[in-house]
């Protein structure tokens, strides 16, 4: 998609971080823009900012999850816009982190149900619409905002890095497929936003909280931290708004994308052979990649070194010397009453 003026972007999770970045900047280039959202303060909020600069904005209060909501949603589009979507954007998301070992069916349920399964909503929905209304005939694209945990697998991201890794083979099979419709198909693999997405962990559905990791107010605030440091939402979508002029499909918004790609996808070539994994971990940790993968963390777009400090080389660790231990406020770990669980992966009292 190359003209945005007049079009129409749909954008879930638009009234916060990553997708209220993004509903600005395709504001900014012509669109009428709905932002759908779980959060009705929020999508208060964000929709004045829009008012105040009378760009053409409607609002839906949508849990993406909700398929009857979701078509709602898209007749309440058609009616308020004159048709579907030219862009949809799908970036509503959450998270919530600890060890794979410790996870609940609940901690699964919810993490996949939105950042997967609000995905499949989406195109499940808006897809025969969009090509109805613009195969071959006016320009159309759907993007989502996957993460770079789509790459790769975490001892604490499990339901997270499982979905993400999942909505970009999604994505990848529907650019496939609706090629011959004309219309694109992006996606986004950010590291770091600066978001409220550590929010979301101690707002889950009532039926959704048994979870089996330990999230309180001081884990949440650690994170809070990390994304405090992140990408500015807003050159996140220039990034996004870019890579769909171009029709790219994976828009990895840092200098080294490409690069970064690749030294995390080798590993597959090792893990598929056995002494593999060894060989791959030895040559990982040569000092010419470290520098490398540190050079690459210190250039990213968005991080911002003079606020954060340039990130330092791990210090040098003494061999057999018990792992050094960071304050991280519990966050990651496991609720402690999961007594299967390595007590050093478990929080404390
Ligand atoms: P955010 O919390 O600031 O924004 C996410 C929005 O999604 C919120 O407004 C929230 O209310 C909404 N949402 C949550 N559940 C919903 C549901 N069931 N239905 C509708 N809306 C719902 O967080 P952020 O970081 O902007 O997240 C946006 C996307 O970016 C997510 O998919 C996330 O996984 C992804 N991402 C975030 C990264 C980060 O560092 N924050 C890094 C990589 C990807």
């Amino acid at each position: 998609m190359k003209n945005f003026t007049g079009k129409t972007a749909f954008i879930t999770g638009g009234a916060s971080g990553a997708g209220l970045g993004q509903a600005q900047i395709f504001s900014e280039a012509g669109m009428k823009v709905v932002i759908a959202d779980l959060r009705q303060d929020r999508l208060d909020e964000a929709a004045s900012y829009f008012k105040e600069k009378n760009a053409p904005i409607h609002a839906i209060r949508l849990d993406v999850t909700d398929r009857e909501a979701y078509a709602e949603a898209a007749d309440e589009v058609e009616r308020v816009f004159g048709g579907p979507p030219h862009l949809l954007v799908n970036t509503a998301g959450v998270n919530v982190f600890g060890p794979a070992e410790a996870s609940s069916y609940d901690d699964y349920d919810w993490v996949m149900g939105v950042c997967l399964g609000g995905v499949v909503n989406g195109l499940v929905t808006f897809v025969p619409r969009m090509i109805r209304a613009y195969a071959r005939k006016e320009e159309a694209h759907i993007a989502a905002t996957v993460s770079w945990g789509a790459f790769g697998a975490g001892p604490v991201t499990a339901p997270y890095a499982a979905a993400k890794a999942a909505v970009l083979n999604l994505m990848e099979s529907y650019r496939i497929s609706l090629k011959s419709y004309g219309i694109g198909v992006s996606t986004i693999c950010p590291a770091n936003i600066r978001s409220h997405i550590y929010e979301t962990a101690l707002h889950r559905p009532e039926n959704l909280r048994n979870t089996g990791y330990n999230v309180t107010e001081k884990t949440q605030q650690f994170l809070a931290s990390i994304h405090e440091h992140g990408m500015d939402p807003r050159v996140l979508a220039e990034r996004l708004k870019e890579g769909i002029e171009n029709d790219l499909f994976l828009v990895i918004p840092y200098k080294d994308g490409p690069r970064m790609v690749e030294i995390e996808l080798e590993r597959f070539k090792y893990l598929a052979y056995p002494g593999g994994e060894a060989e791959l971990a030895a040559r990982r940790d040569t000092p010419a990649r470290r520098a490398e993968l540190l050079r690459m963390k210190n250039e990213r777009e968005g991080y911002d070194v003079a606020a954060a400090g340039p990130i330092a080389p791990p210090p040098a660790q003494e061999k057999n010397a018990p792992p050094r231990k960071l304050d991280t406020g519990g966050f990651a770990m496991a609720n402690k009453d999961a007594d299967w669980v390595d007590p050093d992966k478990k929080a404390q009292g």
